[in-house]
């Protein structure tokens, strides 16, 4: 993809992945983008490179615009391999003058590069550099979500280059927010936000509060990965306050996986349950979804409601898989129960359930068991349960 130049003398010139399906364990669909930019000023800078093996597309749009080894300073504000995969060969193309980075960045770079011999410059929180016309204000995103995390502001363009923060997994032949489908632009930030962020809430409020106190003027955020938010970039970093608060809808999530169905059949007469007092419902069955579409769809839901068939006395590994991600992905304040049938010792509703403890999830249940086949009177009370769970989403 060609060279775009966001704002006066700044150029993206990242790569697209149209092939990529799994991020360490998040699905990708829709491939994502590695997103890098160029700034001409009397110092060539760059900021953030690409993933290893989409170093020629950068370098062939560096070269639509200046010889590579004009670059004068390489700014790395993230250093997970999809932005620093390419930074060896590029630092043997350019041989820059200065590479900044964070304190815990270089730390970072040493141990992924191991070369003691390229020019690091530390930067700290709040310090500016002189590009010539443009000055860099950095900011250190410590943990978001990466150590070595950080911005890069330049104050005349007011444009924030957020490295992984904003992003969205989503490769698109477009730029701009403004020119993709505004629905699945926020479903694919609020999944990425969902999988990647939502452990590092606490300290994503603690920088909006930052950078609300600090009167920051942002007129465009270009993040490392998807759109560049261009047309009204509030709205990305309101979606992101009210994510890190974790604040919900009146909706429930039931997440399920079935041996022969009745743990099924469950499931559907609890979310019939659920719908019948008004709440909206969505309901997955793992056996045909990913893990981490249950995250994001897991983000505004008040209650989660997860259901497995007992075996080998434990829970199917479908969902063992994904109470262990979600676990992980730290959610708070939902509303919970456990269901699923079994044909003796029954012990997969107890795991769900106490792993829904460990996750302070407030449970309405102490757990709806059925042997074997459900009956009408054991559907009957999968429909109570989901009323229950209903009126306490609603309360
Ligand atoms: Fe896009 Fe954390 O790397």
């Amino acid at each position: 993809m060609q060279p775009i130049e966001i704002k006066k003398n700044v150029y993206w010139v990242g790569a697209l992945d149209w092939d990529v399906r799994d991020f360490h364990g998040y699905s990708t669909p829709q491939g994502t983008t590695y997103n890098s930019f160029l700034v001409l000023d009397d110092k060539i800078t760059l900021f953030d490179t690409v993933k290893k093996n989409h170093s020629s597309e950068l370098l062939n749009n560096i070269r639509q615009l200046t010889d590579p080894e004009k670059i004068d300073y390489i700014v790395v504000d993230h250093v997970e391999m999809d932005h620093s995969g390419a930074l060896p060969e590029i630092v043997e193309i350019t041989k820059p003058e200065k590479i900044f980075c964070s304190s815990m960045g270089k730390k970072a770079l040493l141990a992924h590069f191991h070369r003691e011999d390229w020019p690091y410059e530390v930067v700290s929180d709040g310090q500016e550099i002189n590009l010539g016309s443009k000055t860099v204000r950095f900011f250190e995103t410590r943990m978001l979500h990466w150590p070595d995390s950080m911005f890069s502001y330049i104050e005349e363009d007011k444009l924030l280059i957020s490295q992984d923060a904003f992003g969205q997994h989503w490769a698109t032949s477009e730029r701009f927010d403004d020119q993709v489908d505004q629905s699945i632009l926020m479903q694919q930030a609020a999944k990425y936000y969902a999988n990647i962020l939502l452990l590092y809430s606490p300290l994503v409020a603690k920088l909006l509060a930052k950078v609300t106190e600090m009167g920051l003027v942002i007129d465009m955020i270009a993040p490392d990965h998807g759109l560049i938010w261009r047309t009204n970039p509030g709205e990305i970093v309101k979606a992101w306050d009210s994510w890190s608060k974790q604040e919900t809808k009146a909706k429930a999530l039931v997440v399920f996986d079935t041996m022969w169905h009745s743990t099924e059949s469950m499931a559907e007469a609890i979310a019939e349950g659920i719908a019948s007092a008004g709440v909206s419902v969505k309901v997955i069955n793992m056996q045909f979804s990913h893990r981490s579409d249950v995250a994001t769809e897991m983000l505004d839901s008040k209650a989660v409601v997860l259901g497995s068939s007992t075996i080998n006395n434990g829970m199917l590994p479908r969902m063992a898989d994904v109470v262990s991600y979600i676990k992980g992905l730290r959610p708070t304040g939902k509303i919970g129960a456990a269901f699923g049938s079994y044909g003796w010792g029954g012990e997969a509703v107890k795991l769900l359930k106490e792993t829904m403890e460990e996750m302070q999830f407030e449970l309405v249940d102490p757990g709806l068991r059925v042997n074997y086949v459900p009956t009408e009177d054991d559907i009957e009370r999968c429909v109570e349960l989901g009323k229950k769970i209903g009126e306490a989403v609603k309360s």
